[in-house]
């Protein structure tokens, strides 16, 4: 294979913009959509494959933070537009790629890749596991009241700037306090309110709600946009959460109750929320707010093993001997070796041994437990695992899980 992968020149941003569409099916206005990405896009993280001198692969990434369980976070690569155009498909072109852009995430000193699979298969075996889940709810309006009372006030804000630098506070706010949170590009905030034209589609139209406390104080807000049907003359509204986040339980249920009373909505529904989001519990009647479309989310892969291990808090005490494989990659030493891994609620320690390992685990493994939601001992139905000291297996899985579901809002 005579592939040469590097990083994208000013001058190219269309050859990748006309790849990147055509292995997702679109077919937008390349010129214009290469105009948007040429802004937001860092070129040294936005890989390019060339066959000769035509462009068949992209592989791009952005700098972020993710927050662990306990609220410190790691630098990590948001990884995304990972697309091979459909002629050169399964020619090792997305491996070369990602072991490229892993090398970069560890000279970056990011301890984490992070990203959204498009399809389930493609990415365990390039060390990603399932870290979060997340669900669509669908609230039925008419069909139930709500609990205790609202405090504070809902008001509609102008899709402006100043709003978005009011939102971002908000969710900068929730941000250690949600694992599997990311920090976001000033980029995102715009295009949100429809102030940045979206790569693909059209710009955002809809509403934002803010919430105040009783002290007037800016505690949580609703994005959401509405369609209307009228069958027969009555009306049957629906209003899309497309981002909700609250900093008190108040402001949380306010905003939800905002949502489900405003004229002519009969149905309030929201994607890529928490499974176990405390929402039907403020409804009286419970039936009436459904989940539906539990699903895989964000998908983590760990950089530097020992960091992000060191990182997380943990709920309960216990060691073990950790040996993290992940064949044929050498681009990141610190995914994999064996580990001394010594954790308590007062902290860990993940330090190199020659002891030999009480449970080896594929680096996928470790990336889809790392967030604290995701069961070890069923991760490795999937991934397979080899114990060594009997209970080893049952042990990690009690140190690795978290009361608290981890939970990422951010979409890429
Ligand atoms: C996903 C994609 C980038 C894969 O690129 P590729 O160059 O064909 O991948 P590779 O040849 O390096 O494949 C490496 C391995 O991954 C597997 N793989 C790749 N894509 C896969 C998929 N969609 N499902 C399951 N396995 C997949 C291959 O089978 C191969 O394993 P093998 O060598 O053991 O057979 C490409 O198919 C694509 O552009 N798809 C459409 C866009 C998309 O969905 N991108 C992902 C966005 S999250």
């Amino acid at each position: 294979m005579d592939i040469e992968i590097r990083a994208v020149e000013p001058d190219e941003y269309q050859l990748a913009v006309d790849v990147m569409s055509t292995a997702f099916l679109e077919r937008p206005d390349v010129a214009r959509v290469a105009g948007v990405v040429r802004d937001t896009w860092t070129p040294g993280r936005t890989l390019v494959a060339f066959d000769g001198a035509a462009a068949c692969g992209t592989f791009r990434t952005w700098g972020t933070e993710l927050t662990l369980p306990g609220g410190a976070a790691i630098p990590a690569a948001a990884v995304t537009a990972v697309t091979v155009l459909p002629t050169h498909r399964r020619r090792g072109i997305l491996t070369a790629m990602a072991a490229r852009a892993h090398a970069a995430m560890r000279e970056h000193g990011e301890a984490a890749g992070v990203l959204w699979s498009s399809e389930f298969g493609i990415y365990t075996q390039f060390g990603y596991g399932p870290a979060t889940r997340d669900a669509t709810w669908t609230i039925k309006t008419h069909d139930t009241r709500w609990h205790g009372d609202v405090s504070g006030s809902v008001e509609l804000a102008p899709l402006t700037q100043a709003s978005a630098d009011v939102i971002r506070d908000v969710y900068e706010a929730c941000r250690p306090r949600q694992a599997g949170h990311l920090r976001r590009l000033p980029a995102h905030w715009q295009s949100d309110l429809g102030l940045l034209p979206p790569t693909f589609g059209e710009a955002w139209k809809g509403f934002l709600a803010l919430h105040r406390d009783p002290a007037g104080v800016v505690d949580g807000y609703a994005r959401y946009s509405t369609k209307t049907e009228w069958p027969d003359h009555i009306p049957q509204g629906t209003a899309e959460v497309e981002d909700l986040h609250a900093t008190t339980p108040e402001a949380y249920a306010a905003l939800w109750r905002y949502l489900a009373s405003i004229d002519l909505v009969t149905v309030v529904r929201a994607e890529s929320r928490r499974c176990m989001e405390p929402l039907p519990w403020l409804a009286t009647n419970q039936r009436a707010v459904r989940q539906s479309s539990a699903i895989d989310a964000l998908w983590v892969r760990p950089v530097d093993v020992p960091r992000a291990l060191e990182t997380r808090a943990w709920e309960r005490a216990g060691s073990l001997v950790l040996e993290v494989a992940e064949p044929g990659d050498e681009s990141c030493p610190a995914a994999t070796g064996r580990w001394l891994l010594d954790v308590s609620p007062d902290g860990a320690r993940c330090t190199p041994t020659d002891r030999s390992g009480d449970l080896a685990l594929p680096l996928a493994a470790v990336g889809a437990a790392l967030l604290g939601g995701t069961r070890l001992r069923n991760v490795v139905l999937t991934t397979g695992c080899d114990e060594a000291r009997p209970g080893a297996l049952a042990l990690a899985d009690s140190l690795f899980r978290t009361a608290d579901e981890p939970w990422c809002s951010t979409g890429f």
